[in-house]
């Protein structure tokens, strides 16, 4: 098959009334399939449980997503011994034709793209263009690592082992075993989508532990890999509490990778879990975790002002500050920190809060628990620093936040360092350009960060000394792209695995070598 190179899923332009009409049609269908009972897939079984996670709008809290059943330790073993047996064939199945199940769910999920949205709208809160990005993003996952894996197996054409006269040398890259799969809700579309995908295309089989903010979403992605006919028990899908059927299968003998994404305390209690060898087991488990981040921009005197006010205030509250990569903290050298606080200030206050049926700029914070914390961080805040925006709740019958700005504030402060994951940023003072890398270095994460200069020889500093799994320069922190910005984090940010990146199916795999005397 003639396969063509991968290139980048674009985004939709909602100003076209061709576009827009169709994401109101899309919004209007899935209205009509909210609420629906949402079973576990085990192998070819659909599984109705009693116990259920209720999912709901966050923007309007009394409109149920699904009712979503959920796994307990016994069918969470039942899974695990499904995806056993299921992984002893589709190892066997080639890499060509694993890609294949791929390229079909990328080409349907195109096809449909305004209903995953649509989906996303309401069960995550994105407004428009963050969902199409969201969907775009997974659209490119499978695109990537389908062609990713043939290239894979391709290696020893592409990278040929040293000829040894009367040898015949090979390296394969073979799958693991059966994984934990393990996403968070921010991304519950793409980054779902791109960590099942990657593990099943790589042959491995695995359980697939949806966030329970938006387990719908995933479910719709699950229906969609059936639909193209991926064999039954490749992924099961089995929604459920992390510290109940997550501790299960994180210290489960056959468990042989856990791929997760999420927080940093979450990520570190799996990764000690994880370190454990259980009864019977015979491996080393190996771990992805890819965890949280408090990132941000720096600006210097050189920069273009504007430019970096709209980045900051774009990095800071798209999505509501609900991203790994958002840019909830920026320094500014002195001499122009008045300048940039004001236009931050005054962009902010544009922003408009309210529901994202109606593609508001800024919508409501995922749950309960998080409005709750947000709120709590935003009353730390005002004694942090100088409140210049927002600072407090915003009206309508969801989890809605005003996007909150604190200036004058000292980089130890708690608002600085730890992650808040909703819609505040903090702006602190620098002396000068090398002084607010040194106070941008100063946390324990890192994962993405941002310059902003017009100086060549500040720009070569600047990409040496910020320490962050992604910089960019001149441009917002967030909006990686699969396959151009290969995404992962530094120390407490995670494992920096690189998904979307042409390392990423390695850690799916383990190359097995073979010498055959000729
Ligand atoms: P979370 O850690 O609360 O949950 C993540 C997942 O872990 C969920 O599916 C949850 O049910 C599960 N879980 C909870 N306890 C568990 C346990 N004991 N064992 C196994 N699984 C368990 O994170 P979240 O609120 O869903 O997501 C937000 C966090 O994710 C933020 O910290 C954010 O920075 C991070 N994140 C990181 C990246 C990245 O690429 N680095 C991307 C997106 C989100
Ligand atoms: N990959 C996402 C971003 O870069 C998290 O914003």
């Amino acid at each position: 098959k003639n396969i063509a190179p991968y290139a980048i899923e674009p985004f939709t332009d909602f100003s076209l009334p061709e576009n827009k009409k169709a994401m109101e049609d899309a919004l209007a269908k899935v209205k009509t399939l909210l609420g629906r009972d949402i079973p576990l897939h085990i192998g070819s079984d659909k599984i109705t449980t009693e116990d259920r996670i209720v999912s709901i709008n966050p923007g309007n809290v009394d409109e149920v997503i699904g009712s979503v059943s959920k796994a307990s330790q016994e069918l969470a073993e039942k899974a695990m011994q499904t995806a056993l047996t299921a992984f002893e064939s589709w190892k066997k199945v080639s890499p060509a034709e694993r890609a294949e199940y791929l390229f079909k769910a990328a080409d349907l999920m195109r096809q449909r793209k305004h209903e995953f949205s649509a989906m996303m709208i309401y069960e995550a809160g994105k407004n428009w263009p963050e969902a199409d990005a969201d969907t775009a993003e997974a659209i490119d996952f499978m695109e990537y690592y389908a062609r990713e894996m043939i290239r894979l197996s391709e290696t020893n054409e592409h990278r040929p082992l040293t000829k040894v006269p009367g040898e015949d040398n090979k390296l394969s890259y073979i799958p693991l075993g059966v994984g934990v799969v393990i996403p968070p809700w921010n991304f519950p579309l793409a980054i779902c989508v791109g960590m099942t995908t990657a593990a099943v295309v790589s042959g491995n089989t695995v359980l697939l532990k949806p966030a329970s903010v938006t387990p719908v979403i995933a479910h719709m992605f699950v229906e969609l890999m059936e639909e193209v006919g991926l064999p039954a028990g490749v992924i099961n899908f089995i929604p459920g509490s992390g510290a109940e059927v997550g501790d299960y299968l994180t210290t489960h003998p056959k468990t042989r990778f856990i791929s997760f994404t999420g927080s940093k305390e979450v990520g570190l209690r799996i990764n000690r879990l994880a370190a454990e060898t259980a009864p019977g087991q015979i491996w080393i488990k190996r771990l992805v975790a890819e965890m949280g981040g408090k990132d941000g921009i720096v600006v210097d005197e050189t920069a273009d002002l504007e430019a970096a006010a709209t980045a900051i205030v774009a990095s800071a509250f798209g999505f509501q500050g609900q991203k790994c990569s958002a840019g909830s903290r920026a320094f500014v050298v002195e001499s122009v920190y008045d300048q940039v606080v004001t236009l931050v200030e005054e962009k902010t206050k544009k922003l408009v809060v309210g529901p994202q049926e109606q593609n508001f700029a800024i919508g409501p914070v995922s749950d309960k628990n998080a409005y709750a914390k947000i709120l709590e961080y935003i009353e730390i805040g005002k004694g942090e620093g100088r409140l210049i925006a927002g600072g407090g709740k915003a009206e309508g019958n969801g989890y809605y936040i005003q996007p909150t700005v604190f200036a004058d504030v000292d980089g130890r402060a708690r608002i600085m360092q730890e992650e808040i994951f909703g819609p505040v940023l903090a702006i602190g003072k620098a002396k000068d350009y090398k002084h607010a890398i040194e106070l941008f270095n100063d946390t324990e994460y890192g994962l993405t960060g941002a310059f902003f200069s017009r100086d060549e020889d500040r720009i070569s500093y600047a990409l040496e000394e910020i320490h962050v799994g992604n910089l960019y320069i001149n441009r917002k922190c967030t909006g990686a792209l699969v396959g151009a910005h290969p995404f992962g984090g530094f120390n407490m940010s995670g494992t920096d695995s690189k998904a979307g990146g042409h390392d990423y199916l390695l850690l799916f795999t383990q190359a097995k070598m073979t010498s055959r005397k000729l």
